[in-house]
């Protein structure tokens, strides 16, 4: 098989808040690959923040312009690639990363991801009064697809130096 089948993106996919770009980023210090944040990557095409994309274009725009990251990005070799949480649930973009990529889940449970973004208002999804119970309900719906359309499933509960070395070995054994 020649070099363009080989498996050069190291891809991290999770549930908001799982930990995707602190790992991310520690995996890239330690390697020197280059890192890319799908969001931020969209944020800057767009000019302005995610919010406000769902805000003004709504949900569904957003979603397009997550399907055209996902084609751009795996075209790029050696990179690690964070994607925004719910990037992975589309089968197609699941497709273009796998191509080139090693597509790693951070597996957290919701007690975590619920105490790391009880603060947050950068996610649309979860600005609810409720937002345990939200944040329940949408791992819920999403870690089965999660599973399937992911390559290696990783505990992301331990810390981002402990995850980023697990990350780092399996995909060094993978190649
Ligand atoms: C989303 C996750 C966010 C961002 C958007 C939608 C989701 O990224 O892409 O708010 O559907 O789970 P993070 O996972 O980086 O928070």
């Amino acid at each position: 098989m020649g070099d363009i089948m080989k498996k050069n993106n190291i891809v991290l996919c999770g549930f908001m808040g799982c930990g995707k770009t602190t790992v991310g980023k520690k995996i890239s210090t330690l390697t020197g690959m280059p890192y890319v944040d799908m969001d931020a990557y969209i944020e800057e095409q767009e000019g302005k923040a995610i919010s406000d994309i769902f805000k003004q274009n709504g949900e569904l725009y957003f979603r397009k312009l997550e399907t055209n990251a996902c084609h751009t990005l795996s075209e790029k070799s050696g990179i690690i690639i964070c994607l925004g949480g719910g990037a992975l649930l589309n089968r197609e973009n699941a497709d273009a990363l796998a191509k080139t990529g090693m597509i790693f889940l951070l597996d957290v449970t919701p007690e975590v991801v619920i105490n790391r973004l009880k603060d947050d208002t950068t996610r649309p999804l979860l600005q609810s009064p409720h937002k345990a119970q939200v944040v329940k309900k949408l791992m819920e719906q999403r870690l089965p697809v999660y599973k399937e359309n992911s390559n290696i499933t990783v505990n992301g509960n331990q810390s981002p130096q402990h995850v980023a070395i697990k990350v780092i070995t399996l995909f060094e054994n993978s190649n």
